[in-house]
């Protein structure tokens, strides 16, 4: 089975990779603006952008199931609705969405995206996982604070159920390589709701020195984002507050046959990598 990860590099597309790579049932495409950069093994590499329409159909042709991770662009649901139309009819599609579609993004974005898979003639499967574990190690969002022993997330008050991408790559696995899922829609999350204060005092203990937890201001905690982005975070930090992402699902145990990965878990294998151990 021919199967295509639109964003191998990234954080859910590398857990993915992980995963599919070892596998002697698949032939497994990884999609990266610069393919050069995508050197894992059991993974070829293929050129794939949203900003390239004309390598689409190249980078698809013969997948028979792809993993979509949409762009955080104003204009992602018609991107996804056009990339779709040059996969072949009987491609599967995973989407990567996020809980709570309709509310996530301005005009209702997100649920838009959903519809652009759900319409596109393909089979399906929509995926709606939480607020990922796994940007406590992205040097794009929480791992270099957390280094420089601080976690700043707004909302003190509102706990989140993080969810860990390689849960996700589990659900991820089974819907691509098994069609009984296609027509789903999975709600993934972590096993338990945490408060930020409580984040911080897992991450103290594992890289064995203190991570202070502040919170920042509404302001303050959209710095350096302009434009879609600054609107999109905005309205996912609201959605914090009002308890969105403190919600439990049971869709990961019930699908993988064990408990979601715990935050303890995450932070205990990502200080265990090194993940924090450089400035
Ligand atoms: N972060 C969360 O907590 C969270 C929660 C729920 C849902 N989500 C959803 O998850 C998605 C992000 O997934 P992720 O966090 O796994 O990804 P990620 O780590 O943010 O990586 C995104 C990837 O996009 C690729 N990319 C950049 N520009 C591109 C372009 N012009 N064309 C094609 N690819 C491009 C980059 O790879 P290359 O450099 O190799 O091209 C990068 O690895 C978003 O749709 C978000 O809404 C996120």
């Amino acid at each position: 089975m021919r199967i295509l990860i639109t964003s191998v590099r990234g954080k859910t597309g590398s857990a993915l990779a992980d995963r599919l790579a070892p596998r002697d049932d698949v032939e497994l495409l990884g999609g990266s603006t610069d393919p050069a950069r995508v050197t894992r093994d059991g993974v070829v590499p293929v050129e794939l952008s949203w900003d390239r329409p004309d390598g689409w159909a190249r980078a698809s042709a013969g997948v028979d199931a792809v993993f979509v991770v949409v762009p955080l662009r104003a204009d992602a649901p018609e991107l996804v609705a056009s990339y779709l139309a040059t996969t072949s009819a009987s491609t599967h599609v995973v989407l990567l969405s996020e809980r709570d579609p309709e509310q996530s993004g301005p005009q209702g974005w997100s649920s838009r995206v959903e519809q652009a898979v759900r319409t596109s003639g393909r089979s399906w499967t929509v995926l709606r996982p939480g607020w990922f574990m796994q940007v406590m190690t992205d040097p794009r969002f929480l791992r270099d604070q957390i280094v420089g022993g601080e976690l700043a997330f707004p909302h003190a008050e509102a706990p989140v159920a993080w969810t860990d991408v390689r849960d996700i790559a589990e659900v991820a696995e089974l819907a691509l390589l098994d069609r009984e899922h296609a027509g789903r829609t999975y709600e993934l999350s972590g096993p338990q709701a945490v408060l930020h204060i409580r984040t911080a005092e897992l991450l103290s203990a594992a890289l064995g020195r203190p991570v202070v937890y502040t919170e920042p201001g509404a302001e303050e905690a959209l710095d350096g984002l302009t434009g879609f982005e600054r609107e999109l975070t905005a309205l996912t930090y609201e959605r914090v507050r009002a308890g969105h992402f403190a919600v439990v699902t049971d869709d990961a145990p019930r699908l993988t046959g064990r408990p979601a990965r715990s935050l303890e878990a995450f932070v205990a294998d990502a200080a265990a990598a090194g993940e924090w151990s450089s400035p």
